[in-house]
């Protein structure tokens, strides 16, 4: 493996949702302008790349992710001309760009959709998964929609069905049609050409159905089965079909023309993972196991031991700890009054991880869910099941700027509610604070950046069944670095499997002190919620 600095590899990637980032001209929706007005912060943060949540022309069903245009950029956000400026900016800065490309499916309005619903013999109708209708007249097969409902939507006007894994709004692409397979390919080309640095690919894992259109099999058990009936089914033959690997290894050698651009697919889990990353697939897959751990340290042991135990040597893991789908991580870990000492210790576990780590726009101010009532909620899911889940609107709202009025986010009025807590919470005031979230996270970044242990040395956990806390040893030939996290509100004593060297280390970083921790044999003393990184005299 090359010792070359990889900004997707080495680096950090972090998550703007563009509508709640800045508002630029008052209308209470984020844009291009204003991230470009914030490219400073993203650079004294120290980020490496920003991901852009979707910005093309769209009707916004599902806010951007049911795409009208895939070559222009919604109103709501600017124009082409922008966002090069974007582009040449943030690369000014050293900040690549990375494009979310939501290929399984575009809008109902995309102009294809329009052609291919227009009639059976459209030169367009295979462009999309359409069916007759079942014996009974109903929907061809029995494949649920991830959104609620079924799968499926009758078309009067030409008496079959359409298939749609998300909203009837999102119809889902016929990969198997050769001229949607090259036309995607030149959007990617369209974009890499403006000079973007990658894509992430949006549910990347179900590009592919199966082609008999096989029911799925029941599923005995799912997390949220009661609620959805797209977790009573086992998904066999609505996603991850081997007819992929074909087109990753095309997009991979598209993106690879010129060196130093990289893709991330989401997918569903590890099992995926494998199957999406490599040299002839992707370069990164997500790892989502770190939002669904409960803050339990012998939980995310085993996710990164897991991780590290099956991906191949030539794969790169991922970490995620929020995104734009799931609950707000400080919600998640806990949120009160301990929920900012939580987030340090989170992003010192993020941080601190062989395994490119994605950060969600706010999280570095441990910005928590926003508590919006029903008529407050935009977001389709959320709609429909409320009040058993609210959708993921509260995990959307504006970002926090400064103690102004719409936490600085906009002149006027945003599209969702700001967080109440914003007055204190935010970017200015955490910048004036040394014992901020924010500065956790700028400390971190600038070590992770500077450290080859925490880039890509290797992972030896040094407490075999933790209870309270995490210690590591990162070790890469140039550099060792200790790491040690303390879950908990209360100080404790870490056992560790065999003795450390007492006197022989010297503090790199510390949440809650300014002393290198006691170590008396195999026991290490951490303070409440202390994350700390120690590195051999
Ligand atoms: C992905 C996105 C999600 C979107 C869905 C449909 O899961 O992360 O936000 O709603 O795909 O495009």
């Amino acid at each position: 493996m090359t010792s070359e600095y990889l900004w997707w590899q080495d680096g950090t990637v972090y998550q703007i949702y563009p509508r709640s980032f800045q508002d630029s001209n008052g209308d209470g929706v984020g844009d291009l302008n204003g991230i470009r007005q914030r490219l400073d912060y993203l650079q004294g943060l120290g980020v490496d790349a920003i991901w852009l949540s979707p910005i093309y022309p769209s009707p916004m069903y599902d806010f951007g992710y049911d795409i009208s245009d895939y070559v222009d950029i919604d109103p709501v956000f600017g124009t082409l001309a922008e966002f090069d400026q974007l582009v040449a900016e943030a690369h000014a800065r050293g900040i690549r760009v990375v494009l979310d490309m939501v290929f399984n499916h575009t809008s109902h309005l995309h102009p294809w959709f329009l052609d291919s619903r227009s009639g059976r013999d459209n030169a367009r109708r295979d462009w999309y998964l359409w069916r007759d209708p079942g014996p009974d007249g109903g929907p061809p097969n029995n494949w649920e929609s991830t959104f609620g409902g079924k799968g499926w939507e009758y078309d009067a006007g030409t008496g079959q069905y359409y298939y749609h894994q998300f909203l009837k709004e999102q119809p889902d692409l016929n990969w198997r049609n050769p001229e949607v397979r090259a036309k995607l390919m030149e959007v990617l080309r369209f974009w890499l050409d403006r000079g973007v640095d990658g894509f992430r690919f949006d549910v990347v894992m179900s590009f592919f159905k199966d082609e008999l259109y096989r029911d799925n099999p029941p599923a005995l058990t799912g997390p949220t089965a009661l609620l959805r009936a797209f977790d009573r089914q086992q998904h066999l033959y609505d996603r991850d079909r081997p007819e992929m690997t074909d087109v990753l290894a095309e997009m991979r050698a598209l993106i690879d023309e010129v060196p130093g651009r990289a893709a991330v697919g989401e997918v569903d889990d590890l099992d995926m993972a494998l199957r999406f990353v490599g040299p002839d697939r992707l370069h990164l897959a997500f790892n989502f196991d770190f939002l669904l751990t409960r803050w339990l340290p012998r939980l995310f042991m085993e996710a990164i031991q897991r991780y590290d135990g099956k991906l191949p040597a030539e794969a790169w893991p991922s970490y995620v700890l929020g995104n734009h789908d799931r609950d707000r991580l400080a919600t998640r870990f806990g949120a009160g009054p301990f929920s900012d000492a939580r987030a340090k210790v989170a992003a010192a576990l993020l941080l601190t991880q062989r395994g490119t780590p994605f950060i969600y726009y706010g999280d570095e101010l441990g910005m928590v869910n926003t508590p919006l009532s029903r008529d407050e909620i935009l977001d389709p899911p959320g709609k429909l099941y409320w009040p058993l889940y609210q959708g993921r609107d509260p995990v959307r709202t504006p970002m926090q700027w400064s103690a102004d009025a719409y936490a600085g986010f906009s002149a006027n009025s945003p599209w969702l509610r700001v967080h109440p807590d914003y007055a204190n919470r935010n970017v200015a005031a955490h910048e004036a604070d040394p014992a901020s979230v924010l500065n956790a996270y700028k400390a971190l970044l600038a070590m992770r950046r500077s450290s080859p242990a925490l880039r890509r040395g290797t992972t030896r956990f040094l407490v075999k069944r933790p209870v309270e806390g995490l210690a590591y040893l990162r070790e890469a030939p140039e550099q060792t670095l200790l790491v040690a996290l303390n879950f908990f509100g209360w100080a404790v004593d870490l056992r560790l499997d065999g003795p450390l060297p007492a006197n022989h280390w010297k503090l790199r970083y510390s949440t809650a002190s300014t002393d290198v921790p006691r170590i008396m044999g195999n026991r290490m003393r951490l303070q409440p919620f202390e994350a700390v990184i120690l590195e051999p005299v």
